[in-house]
């Protein structure tokens, strides 16, 4: 990795933090990934200054978000193990803020996320937190969902019938009454595989990923519930309508925030 991308993902991260980690915030999701190496690093620092609310509690989104936190000496707490916040989402959100990375984000806030194969755990953090930070470097930054991510579309799914699924995601319409979901007349569903080990990733939750190739994303929101409908489909890795923020570190050092 470029010493720029690495730059870019530390600025993003480090400003994210500093706008949303006040001494205010008793409970914060942290996300997987690279760029979130670069947050923790910061809160690390926050913590060394005094300037981290005492009680802080964070909210891992995988096995190595968890220990990242444990290596900063930062206080740990599973999900369901929070008491429910007064919020103003009709009372089920637990986390004030989560940060996190992302694959590539659009103009609209939507997000393709599960490089990592982290994105059930994400999903369901970002969905109990009253606000979702993303932090990302320049590339990741883009108008239209799968412009920019190649790979194609994170879906974690059962291994009892990967088989079954691959084949519907590869019969998915790419239009639906009329208009067009994805670009792709004819999508590809790849069993991720391990490396340096034989046979696919197994996820943090015992799951296979399907990396699902379907061009350009038209309908993110749309996209993400016929998959979800699927038998099997555990977690699709769109996040239609949950981030409220991007940040992403350019590679002139600057630094954008989208709202
Ligand atoms: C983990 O499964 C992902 O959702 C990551 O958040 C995403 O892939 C971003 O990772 P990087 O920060 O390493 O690019």
């Amino acid at each position: 990795m470029s010493d720029l991308v690495e730059q870019s993902k530390r600025s993003a991260a480090f400003a994210a933090v500093d706008k949303h980690v006040l001494p205010s915030v008793r409970v914060l999701g942290i996300g997987s990934g690279s760029t979130v190496v670069y947050a923790v690093d910061r809160l690390l620092e926050l913590k060394n200054n005094n300037q981290l609310n005492p009680k802080l509690v964070c909210v891992p989104t995988s096995f190595q978000s968890k220990q990242l936190i444990a290596d900063a000496g930062l206080q740990a707490a599973d999900l369901d193990d929070l008491p429910i916040l007064d919020d103003a989402q009709g009372g089920f959100t637990s986390i004030d803020v989560t940060i996190d990375g992302a694959d590539e984000v659009d103009s609209e806030l939507n997000a393709i996320k599960g490089g990592g194969g982290a994105h059930l755990r994400e999903k369901l953090v970002a969905n109990a937190s009253n606000k979702l930070v993303l932090i990302a470097d320049y590339r990741k930054d883009s108008q239209v969902l799968g412009e920019k991510w190649s790979k194609g579309i994170p879906v974690e799914v059962s291994p009892l019938a990967w088989r079954t699924i691959t084949r519907q995601l590869e019969h998915m319409p790419c239009m639906q009454k009329g208009s067009r979901l994805f670009e792709d007349e004819h999508p590809v569903a790849n069993l991720r595989q391990a490396v340096r080990k034989a046979g696919p990733v197994v996820t943090d939750n015992g799951n296979f990923i399907l990396d699902v190739c379907v061009g350009n994303i038209y309908d993110p929101p749309a996209v993400e519930r016929l998959f979800k409908m699927i038998p099997g489909v555990i977690e699709v890795g769109i996040f239609s309508n949950m981030a409220s923020e991007a940040w992403f570190g350019n590679s002139d050092g600057s630094i954008v925030c989208r709202i």
